[in-house]
């Protein structure tokens, strides 16, 4: 536990290595984005949730995609890329949207994903059309408030992904729980509950990254 606690990780750091280099190092663009995100901070999905998703999408490819939290468009990327279907995303930072459409303009995906610029908060509500794959990864404390819109928006089979839901293994155990993240940890365990107990969603929870909650859409 202790080693947990100091790493943040929620998996030993043997295993996380072994999970990333089994992974093809990206190339180019993609490589690119990743160097920039380590030297400005940016946090972008982890190797091993992305590829996570990457795969599910060449699984079971999506024609529309819906992402919540673009940052400077990485995932956005690699799922346009995956699944061969259209990315719709959005970005509240000046400064992630405006990075995000340099980077996209530059890929070869650039006419499949469409970045807007808002407060899902305020863009969900107004959202049309139906979505195969929503991926649901901005403010950790705002998932409860995005859930109802994800539900509208989903197709009946469709999947969601909601990213860092077990948030350094705090959501998982008190023992973790630091005072300052306790408002957003009590969020996320409610938001997990919600999951759990809808009639409508399949959901199991991955623990890889900080943690993902893959659910169906059963109707
Ligand atoms: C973890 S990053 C997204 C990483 C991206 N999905 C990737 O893997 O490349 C989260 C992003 O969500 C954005 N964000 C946070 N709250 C938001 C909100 N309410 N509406 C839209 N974007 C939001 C942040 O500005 C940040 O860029």
């Amino acid at each position: 536990m202790r080693a947990l606690i100091e790493d943040d990780n929620i998996n030993y750091e043997y295993i996380i290595r072994y999970l990333r280099d089994s992974i093809p190092e990206r190339q180019g663009l993609l490589k690119e984005m990743e160097e920039f995100a380590h030297t400005y901070s940016v946090p972008i999905s982890q190797p091993e949730s992305i590829r996570f998703i990457e795969v599910l999408l060449k699984i079971k490819p999506a024609e529309k995609i819906l992402e919540v939290g673009t940052a400077i468009g990485y995932s956005a990327i690699i799922m346009a890329k995956a699944s061969g279907g259209e990315v719709t995303t959005i970005e509240l930072s000046d400064d992630a949207y405006r990075k995000a459409n340099e980077f996209i303009s530059r890929s070869d995906v650039a006419g499949k994903i469409n970045v807007i610029h808002g407060d899902a908060n305020e863009v969900l509500p107004d959202l049309e059309g139906s979505f195969d794959f929503i991926f649901v990864d901005a403010a950790k404390g705002q998932y409860n408030d995005f859930l109802p819109h994800c539900m509208r928006l989903l197709k009946k089979g469709g999947v969601l992904v909601s990213d860092n839901i077990l948030y350094k293994g705090m959501t998982a155990t008190d023992e973790l729980l630091t005072h300052r993240k306790i408002t957003i940890v009590k969020r996320l365990r409610s938001y997990i509950e919600t999951l759990k107990e809808s009639k409508e969603l399949s959901t199991a929870i991955i623990p890889i990254g900080d943690g993902i909650a893959l659910s169906f859409k059963e109707v």
